[in-house]
């Protein structure tokens, strides 16, 4: 067997938490991260039918049985991932039940995975169902966008309309725009089916007073869509208060959706 801390899904994802640690964006134990794994490319690192022991799960996985997961522990800091993955990070497969995650590799502290599964696995349910290309969800606390749902209209047209007019990019990288979910307690199957739902039309929700989330086909992908939003949600929280005089305008941002073939939210512009 290889070593799995030189795996590239591994390396990749120590650098991605490490790096959204680094932009201040997931203190303490905020934020997790699960990435769906090739079978084949695991087992050239791990027996994948050897059970270290079961998680009980309280919701229904089971239009993803078999399926493995690299995802964040439940508490841990993304700050302390890089000096050790195995602590920090699990391995999980969903048992044959849909209720249960089979533990392959980490958690080496007897922990368990990321109290958001639910948000994580019915969002690859989704996700996968609209793209089969689909790998990764990301979930971050990034400041910006947070100080932005605590002062911006949460209605999804608003909120999207004003991230496109703070810089040309928005509209080109999130043409769908963003969902959004009012407050509310994070953790449970209920903010995680939310989610799931309001992913089925963009690939950004944001959690009011919270965070983010990203999902994508690969980390880059997960990473550039929300450090997209953050960027103009930046913008406009330095902008906002001097009064923002030059948002591009809507005829620009069609003219933008024109230039690059944009397949955008027709019903966000006047
Ligand atoms: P976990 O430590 O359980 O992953 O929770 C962090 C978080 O960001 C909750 O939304
Ligand atoms: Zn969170």
């Amino acid at each position: 067997m290889k070593n799995i801390l030189e795996a590239p899904f591994m390396v990749e994802t120590v650098r991605t938490l490490t790096n959204l640690y680094r932009l201040g964006w997931d203190e303490r134990n905020g934020g997790n991260l699960s990435v769906l794994l090739d079978e084949e490319e695991v087992s050239q690192y791990l027996d994948t039918s050897c059970v270290i022991r079961d998680i009980p799960m309280t919701f229904d996985a089971s239009a993803i049985v078999g399926k493995i997961f690299l995802v964040t522990g439940t508490g841990k800091y993304f700050k302390n991932v890089q000096y050790d993955p195995a602590h920090n990070l699990g391995i999980i497969k969903i048992g044959e039940d849909g209720r249960t995650a089979k533990l392959l590799w980490g958690y080496t502290d007897g922990g368990r995975p990321t109290s958001e599964l639910p948000a994580h696995l019915l969002s690859h349910i989704t996700r996968l169902a609209i793209d089969p290309s689909h790998r990764v969800v990301m979930h971050t606390h990034p400041t910006n966008t947070i100080a932005m749902t605590l002062i911006h209209d949460l209605s999804e047209r608003a909120i999207t309309r004003t991230l496109w007019q703070m810089q040309t990019e928005s509209i080109v990288v999130f043409p769908e725009g963003v969902a959004v979910l009012p407050w509310m307690a994070c953790g449970t199957n209920e903010i995680g089916e939310a989610t799931a739902e309001k992913l089925k039309k963009e690939r950004i929700c944001l959690w009011a007073a919270h965070g983010i989330y990203g999902v994508g086909k690969d980390l880059d992908e997960a990473f550039g869509l929300i450090e997209t939003v953050e960027k103009a949600a930046q913008l406009y929280m330095l902008s906002v208060n001097a009064g923002i005089k030059n948002g591009i305008t809507d005829e620009q941002l069609k003219e933008l959706a024109g230039v690059f073939g944009l397949d955008y939210r027709k019903e966000y512009l006047d």
